[in-house]
Protein backbone atom coordinates (compact mmCIF):
# COMPACT_ATOMS: atom_id res chain seq x y z
CA UNK A 1 0.00 0.00 0.00
CA UNK A 2 2.75 2.45 0.87
CA UNK A 3 5.65 3.47 -1.25
CA UNK A 4 9.52 3.60 0.41
CA UNK A 5 8.79 7.13 1.26
CA UNK A 6 5.75 6.53 3.23
CA UNK A 7 3.13 7.61 0.50
CA UNK A 8 0.17 5.61 -0.73
CA UNK A 9 0.97 3.71 -4.04
CA UNK A 10 -2.16 3.40 -6.02
CA UNK A 11 -5.25 3.30 -5.88
CA UNK A 12 -7.67 6.37 -6.82
CA UNK A 13 -8.01 8.34 -3.83
CA UNK A 14 -11.34 8.74 -4.59
CA UNK A 15 -12.21 11.74 -2.43
CA UNK A 16 -12.91 10.15 1.08
CA UNK A 17 -12.54 13.05 3.84
CA UNK A 18 -9.18 12.83 5.41
CA UNK A 19 -9.27 15.87 7.64
CA UNK A 20 -12.62 15.27 9.54
CA UNK A 21 -13.24 11.80 10.99
CA UNK A 22 -16.62 11.85 11.52
CA UNK A 23 -17.51 12.75 8.08
CA UNK A 24 -14.85 10.33 6.69
CA UNK A 25 -17.01 7.61 9.13
CA UNK A 26 -20.28 8.67 7.79
CA UNK A 27 -19.24 8.33 3.87
CA UNK A 28 -17.26 5.20 4.62
CA UNK A 29 -20.43 3.51 5.71
CA UNK A 30 -21.65 4.11 2.39
CA UNK A 31 -19.48 2.34 0.30
CA UNK A 32 -19.78 -0.06 -2.06
CA UNK A 33 -16.67 0.23 -3.88
CA UNK A 34 -16.09 -3.40 -4.23
CA UNK A 35 -18.68 -6.57 -4.08
CA UNK A 36 -18.19 -7.29 -0.25
CA UNK A 37 -20.53 -5.13 0.91
CA UNK A 38 -23.55 -6.57 -0.84
CA UNK A 39 -22.68 -10.03 1.46
CA UNK A 40 -21.68 -8.45 4.54
CA UNK A 41 -24.32 -6.74 7.24
CA UNK A 42 -22.82 -3.35 7.38
CA UNK A 43 -19.17 -1.50 7.21
CA UNK A 44 -17.28 -1.68 10.23
CA UNK A 45 -14.91 1.26 10.34
CA UNK A 46 -11.81 1.67 12.94
CA UNK A 47 -12.39 2.89 16.28
CA UNK A 48 -10.74 4.25 19.23
CA UNK A 49 -8.47 7.15 19.96
CA UNK A 50 -7.46 9.02 16.93
CA UNK A 51 -5.18 11.29 19.22
CA UNK A 52 -3.00 8.85 20.78
CA UNK A 53 -0.41 8.27 17.15
CA UNK A 54 -0.46 4.59 16.88
CA UNK A 55 -2.71 2.35 15.27
CA UNK A 56 -3.42 -1.77 15.22
CA UNK A 57 -4.46 -2.80 11.60
CA UNK A 58 -6.15 -6.33 11.09
CA UNK A 59 -7.61 -8.00 7.85
CA UNK A 60 -11.11 -8.04 8.15
CA UNK A 61 -14.41 -7.53 10.14
CA UNK A 62 -15.33 -11.62 10.77
CA UNK A 63 -19.07 -12.63 11.66
CA UNK A 64 -19.35 -11.31 15.22
CA UNK A 65 -17.68 -7.70 14.33
CA UNK A 66 -20.19 -7.78 11.30
CA UNK A 67 -22.87 -8.21 13.39
CA UNK A 68 -21.95 -5.56 16.19
CA UNK A 69 -20.34 -2.95 13.37
CA UNK A 70 -17.47 -2.84 15.59
CA UNK A 71 -13.52 -4.43 15.04
CA UNK A 72 -12.42 -7.10 17.02
CA UNK A 73 -15.07 -8.16 18.99
CA UNK A 74 -15.32 -12.07 18.35
CA UNK A 75 -12.93 -14.31 20.10
CA UNK A 76 -9.75 -12.83 18.54
CA UNK A 77 -10.75 -9.82 19.74
CA UNK A 78 -11.08 -11.19 23.21
CA UNK A 79 -7.86 -12.67 23.11
CA UNK A 80 -6.38 -9.42 22.31
CA UNK A 81 -8.13 -7.26 25.21
CA UNK A 82 -6.54 -9.33 27.52
CA UNK A 83 -2.92 -9.09 26.03
CA UNK A 84 -3.75 -5.32 25.41
CA UNK A 85 -4.45 -5.48 29.82
CA UNK A 86 -1.46 -7.62 30.47
CA UNK A 87 0.98 -5.25 29.13
CA UNK A 88 -1.68 -2.31 30.55
CA UNK A 89 -2.18 -0.59 27.37
CA UNK A 90 -6.27 0.51 27.17
CA UNK A 91 -8.07 -0.43 24.28
CA UNK A 92 -10.02 2.90 24.33
CA UNK A 93 -6.76 5.05 23.89
CA UNK A 94 -5.26 3.30 20.88
CA UNK A 95 -7.47 3.49 17.56
CA UNK A 96 -7.93 -0.33 15.56
CA UNK A 97 -8.91 -0.89 12.30
CA UNK A 98 -8.63 -3.30 9.64
CA UNK A 99 -7.76 -3.38 5.91
CA UNK A 100 -10.77 -4.27 4.56
CA UNK A 101 -14.00 -3.10 6.16
CA UNK A 102 -16.35 -5.56 4.86
CA UNK A 103 -16.14 -8.99 6.20
CA UNK A 104 -15.22 -11.68 3.43
CA UNK A 105 -17.38 -14.36 2.79
CA UNK A 106 -16.78 -17.19 5.03
CA UNK A 107 -14.08 -15.06 6.66
CA UNK A 108 -11.71 -15.51 3.92
CA UNK A 109 -8.76 -13.80 3.22
CA UNK A 110 -9.46 -10.72 1.12
CA UNK A 111 -8.32 -10.34 -2.45
CA UNK A 112 -5.48 -8.11 -3.18
CA UNK A 113 -8.05 -6.47 -5.51
CA UNK A 114 -10.50 -5.84 -1.94
CA UNK A 115 -7.99 -4.43 -0.16
CA UNK A 116 -7.03 -1.76 -3.15
CA UNK A 117 -10.89 -1.17 -2.76
CA UNK A 118 -10.76 -0.28 0.72
CA UNK A 119 -7.17 1.22 0.59
CA UNK A 120 -8.72 5.02 0.20
CA UNK A 121 -10.76 4.51 3.74
CA UNK A 122 -7.28 3.24 5.24
CA UNK A 123 -5.04 6.14 3.88
CA UNK A 124 -7.86 9.01 4.94
CA UNK A 125 -7.78 6.93 8.66
CA UNK A 126 -4.45 7.06 8.78
CA UNK A 127 -4.08 10.90 7.31
CA UNK A 128 -6.26 11.81 9.94
CA UNK A 129 -4.26 10.06 12.42
CA UNK A 130 -1.06 10.53 11.16
CA UNK A 131 0.61 7.84 13.46
CA UNK A 132 4.03 7.52 14.44
CA UNK A 133 3.65 3.67 14.95
CA UNK A 134 1.28 0.89 12.69
CA UNK A 135 0.88 -2.09 14.09
CA UNK A 136 0.39 -4.78 11.31
CA UNK A 137 -1.50 -7.61 13.38
CA UNK A 138 -1.13 -10.92 11.10
CA UNK A 139 0.51 -12.00 7.67
CA UNK A 140 -2.31 -10.25 5.53
CA UNK A 141 -1.78 -6.48 7.28
CA UNK A 142 1.83 -7.29 7.15
CA UNK A 143 1.72 -8.21 3.22
CA UNK A 144 -0.69 -5.40 2.09
CA UNK A 145 1.10 -2.41 4.66
CA UNK A 146 4.77 -3.55 4.62
CA UNK A 147 5.81 -5.97 1.93
CA UNK A 148 4.13 -8.39 0.18
CA UNK A 149 7.27 -10.79 0.20
CA UNK A 150 8.18 -10.48 3.84
CA UNK A 151 6.41 -14.00 6.24
CA UNK A 152 5.04 -12.86 9.73
CA UNK A 153 6.76 -15.77 11.96
CA UNK A 154 10.12 -13.78 10.77
CA UNK A 155 8.84 -10.19 10.44
CA UNK A 156 6.86 -10.45 13.86
CA UNK A 157 8.77 -7.82 16.31
CA UNK A 158 11.05 -5.85 13.90
CA UNK A 159 11.15 -2.37 13.05
CA UNK A 160 9.97 -1.43 9.34
CA UNK A 161 10.24 2.03 8.02
CA UNK A 162 8.63 4.20 5.47
CA UNK A 163 9.14 7.85 4.89
CA UNK A 164 7.70 9.02 8.63
CA UNK A 165 5.87 5.58 9.23
CA UNK A 166 7.06 2.68 11.82
CA UNK A 167 5.64 -0.08 11.22
CA UNK A 168 5.52 -3.48 14.33
CA UNK A 169 4.26 -6.35 13.08
CA UNK A 170 3.08 -8.90 15.43
CA UNK A 171 0.72 -12.30 15.27
CA UNK A 172 -3.05 -12.04 14.52
CA UNK A 173 -4.74 -13.03 17.61
CA UNK A 174 -6.79 -15.29 15.64
CA UNK A 175 -3.13 -16.85 14.93
CA UNK A 176 -2.75 -17.51 18.27
CA UNK A 177 -6.19 -18.62 19.21
CA UNK A 178 -4.75 -21.87 17.16
CA UNK A 179 -1.38 -21.83 18.28
CA UNK A 180 -1.40 -20.81 22.11
CA UNK A 181 2.86 -22.24 21.86
CA UNK A 182 3.51 -18.65 19.55
CA UNK A 183 1.76 -16.40 22.67
CA UNK A 184 5.50 -15.84 23.94
CA UNK A 185 6.01 -14.10 21.08
CA UNK A 186 3.46 -12.16 20.59
CA UNK A 187 4.14 -11.35 24.46
CA UNK A 188 7.89 -9.78 23.43
CA UNK A 189 6.06 -8.26 20.81
CA UNK A 190 3.63 -6.63 22.72
CA UNK A 191 6.12 -5.11 25.44
CA UNK A 192 7.63 -3.79 22.53
CA UNK A 193 4.59 -1.88 21.41
CA UNK A 194 4.39 -0.87 25.08
CA UNK A 195 7.66 1.10 24.82
CA UNK A 196 6.47 2.33 21.77
CA UNK A 197 4.07 4.04 23.14
CA UNK A 198 5.77 5.75 25.71
CA UNK A 199 8.23 6.74 23.70
CA UNK A 200 4.93 8.33 21.22
CA UNK A 201 3.82 9.69 24.43
CA UNK A 202 6.98 11.17 25.79
CA UNK A 203 7.89 13.16 22.56
CA UNK A 204 4.21 14.34 22.80
CA UNK A 205 3.97 15.96 25.98
CA UNK A 206 7.91 17.29 25.03
CA UNK A 207 6.12 18.99 21.95
CA UNK A 208 3.19 20.13 24.72
CA UNK A 209 6.18 22.08 26.06
CA UNK A 210 8.04 23.69 23.25
N1 LIG B 1 -10.06 -10.33 12.66
C1 LIG B 1 -9.65 -9.17 12.09
O1 LIG B 1 -8.67 -9.15 11.36
N2 LIG B 1 -10.33 -8.08 12.35
C2 LIG B 1 -11.40 -8.06 13.16
O2 LIG B 1 -11.98 -6.99 13.34
C3 LIG B 1 -11.79 -9.27 13.75
C4 LIG B 1 -11.13 -10.40 13.49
Amino acid sequence: MFNEQGKVKQVSMINYPDDNYEELKMKAQKCERCHLRAKCRQVVMGEGNTRRKIMFIGEGPGGDEDRQGRPFVGRAGQLLNKIFSAVNIKRENIYISNIVKCRPPDNRVPTWDEMDACAPILAAEIKIIEPKVIVPLGSTALKYLVDDNLAITRARGQWYNKGKLYFLPTFHPAYLLRNSNMKKYAWRDFKLIKKAIKRIDALKSSEKDL
